[in-house]
């Protein structure tokens, strides 16, 4: 409990960002793992198979859909678009059917739509699919990188030891650094190590990654996205200090738009990535998006809770009889709360809960449902909030004080006391 704390504080007062100028908010974008894998067959799979036409098309899609314009900004290749060989000069080959304009002109294409370009390597000998990794080329690779106008990398951890991490992820974000190009860095450094029961040392993180992916992969099912959120709750005390402008957790991509979560389900991870002030990338294929999914990544006020310029992330407040409550609190005052219900039995039920309960501060708030089903009402200290929750499903508020001072919430207090009286 000691070490706990001592870390906890620490961790406030020393966090300095990474200095880079980038991801003030948490990065928000496209990325291609969670949906297109390591599809490298285009003969069978000629819309899914990692490929600059897949890119093209996505870019396309960002721009007349919305995406791009509600804040999705990053467009990211991740694992299997290289040759499995380097070229004769030692430099990193993209695939040659799969890319054959390159990665220079495929840039291009992505900066014309005024989106950004994020690519994929790994620290250690290969990537996780068996292409080669950087260890060895680093200053050479990332020369490359840069010659293709790359803004976003972000650097897997396979083939590696973990304990190299604490030093190499350092290391080649001062390489990052001294190319002059600002280069958001996504590092995976924690992943290996919490993986292998390591504490990682995150204010060391923090401080060289701008976000870094802490725990698995999330997989197309509410199993895998329970398991995430659980992980997330239950460790928020080590995490959550550590994030805020410039440097974020990364719970993993955003499912919503795929095969394995209902539309409740969709709306449960994108309130709680909100809350968590996580990093949105979307991994879905945007030409086949269907409309109610399409409006809940276009949400544009749970967007802004995700982008909350006061940058902290919000904690788990409670957990029992199968219900989460999410709390982040945001600028001028103002908190975000979800409400998770985790229970499978059928139907849906009412809970109540007072502010305490909440853990939010006891004053009179007008309180805003973030996808807009209900009216606006009030929460007061003195009576409980209710909320109906489908089974796997979640309520999402905005809770704005009415008053800042606390004479005025005794006297609307007072007042509501005489008109229920008369
Ligand atoms: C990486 O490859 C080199 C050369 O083959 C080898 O010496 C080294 O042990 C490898 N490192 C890891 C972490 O696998
Ligand atoms: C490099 O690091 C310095 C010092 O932290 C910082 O001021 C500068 O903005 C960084 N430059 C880039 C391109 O990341």
């Amino acid at each position: 409990m000691g070490l706990v704390w001592l870390l906890f504080f620490c961790g406030v007062s020393s966090t300095v960002a990474l200095d880079n100028g980038l991801a003030l908010t948490p990065p928000m974008g496209w990325l291609t793992w969670e949906r297109f894998r390591c599809i490298i067959d285009c003969k069978t799979y000629p819309m899914e198979c990692i490929s600059e036409n897949l890119i093209k098309r996505t870019v396309d899609l960002m721009v007349s859909d919305g995406y791009r314009d509600a804040g999705y900004e990053y467009v990211g290749i991740d694992d299997c678009w290289l040759e499995k060989t380097r070229g004769p000069d030692g430099r990193l080959v993209p695939d040659r059917e799969r890319f054959p304009s390159g990665m220079k002109a495929l840039a291009d294409y992505i900066h014309s739509r005024e989106l950004k370009f994020g690519i994929y390597q790994d620290y250690g000998n290969l990537t996780c699919a068996g292409y080669p990794g950087v260890l060895g080329y680093e200053r050479l690779d990332i020369d490359t990188f840069v010659s293709w106008d790359a803004d976003y990398i972000k650097l897997d951890g396979c083939y590696i030891e973990p304990t190299e991490m604490d030093s190499g992820y350092p290391a080649f974000g001062k390489l990052l650094n001294d190319t002059g190009r600002p280069i958001l860095y996504s590092c995976s450094w924690p992943a290996y190590q919490e993986d292998k029961k390591m504490l990682p040392d995150y204010a060391s993180i923090a401080h060289h990654c701008n976000l870094w992916r802490n725990w698995d992969d999330i997989d197309d099912s509410w199993w895998s996205l329970e398991r995430i959120m659980d992980w997330f709750g239950d460790n928020q005390d080590r995490l959550a200090p550590y994030a805020g402008p410039g440097h974020w957790n990364d719970p993993d991509m955003l499912l919503i738009g795929n095969f394995g979560l209902s539309e409740d389900q969709a709306r449960v991870q994108m309130a709680v990535w909100s809350v968590l002030a996580a990093p949105l990338l979307i991994s879905a294929d945007l030409a086949t998006m269907k409309p109610e999914f399409r409006r809940i990544l276009l949400n544009r006020d749970i967007i802004a809770v995700d982008q909350d310029p006061l940058g902290k992330q919000g904690l788990r407040v409670y957990k029992e009889k199968k219900i989460a409550i999410w709390t982040r609190e945001l600028s001028q005052g103002a908190y975000a709360v979800a409400f998770v219900s985790h229970r499978t039995d059928g139907a849906a039920y009412v809970y109540r809960y007072t502010l305490k309960d909440i853990k939010l501060p006891e004053q009179i708030y007008d309180v805003q449902d973030l996808y807009h089903e209900e009216p606006h009402r009030i929460a007061t200290p003195n009576e409980e909030f209710a909320v109906k929750l489908n089974p796997t499903g979640v309520k999402f508020y905005k809770f704005v004080p009415r008053f800042a001072k606390n004479e005025d919430l005794k006297e609307v207090v007072l007042v509501k006391g005489n008109s229920l009286g008369n």
